[in-house]
């Protein structure tokens, strides 16, 4: 079993019956989400599924998992997502996968929120995974400008046949490569404040348990709260 594999069987042990369940995106999100569908065949478990976006879509319904959008439900019990960087303080980068904005939404009407990583994903501090800004195409270029202006060496997202990437939301990623992030909260105030800017993939005061997939086996860590 790899590592990602190990943290997503791991964090499908808590999920319970009648539980709305947020289901993250990625590589990792993926094992969680099969072993989920494993456990609603095998087990009978119960639960209704909030996808965050439409590749976790595509798998969770091809695995039988019953779903809602977000919008049909009032709460989300639980979410279960990967993630590209976490600092010692339990911050995050996410949006690695694209999946930014709609992971953020499902995140911040979820309960709980428990992330899952391997270990190469625990960092001192945020910042040498690119920061991706999901943005409106529409003035994109000005925030590039902006961007270079401020040294954030912006790239525009790109899909790999060259074309300009297109979230779900039908919005472009901008990915800020700063290489250390010295205030995650001061950054992410800034980028919230910009006209265009949709979200970013600062994912602050989210999570107080990660789950990390190891050599030794996986390992739960909780934030001293
Ligand atoms: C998608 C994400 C992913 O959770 C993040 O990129 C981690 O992905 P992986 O588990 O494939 O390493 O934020 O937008």
């Amino acid at each position: 079993m790899n590592l990602k594999q190990m943290a997503g069987i791991e964090a499908a042990k808590y999920v319970k019956d009648q539980m709305i369940v947020g289901l993250g995106t990625g590589s990792t999100a993926k094992y969680m989400v099969d072993e989920i569908g494993r456990r609603v065949k095998e087990e009978n478990l119960s639960i209704v599924g909030v996808t965050t976006s439409k590749e976790t879509e595509r798998q969770a319904k091809a695995l039988g998992i019953p779903l809602k959008s977000i919008d049909e439900v009032p709460y989300v019990d639980l979410t279960i997502d990967g993630a590209d960087e976490i600092s010692a303080d339990f911050q995050g980068i996410k949006g690695g996968g694209a999946a930014l904005l709609f992971e953020k939404i499902v995140a911040t009407y979820s309960k709980k929120n428990i992330w899952i990583v391997d270990e190469s994903k625990l960092v001192d501090k945020l910042g040498k995974f690119p920061l991706p800004v999901e943005v409106v195409p529409y003035g994109s270029q000005q925030l590039m400008r902006l961007f270079e202006e401020k040294d954030f060496a912006p790239s525009l997202r790109q899909t790999a046949d060259g074309q300009t990437l297109v979230t779900d939301g039908g919005h472009y990623i901008i990915d800020l490569h700063l290489e250390e992030i010295t205030d995650p909260h001061a950054l992410g105030a800034y980028l919230d404040d910009l006209v265009g800017v949709v979200e970013h993939g600062l994912f602050l005061n989210i999570v107080s348990t990660v789950i990390v997939g190891g050599t030794d086996g996986p390992r739960t860590i909780q934030a001293v709260q």
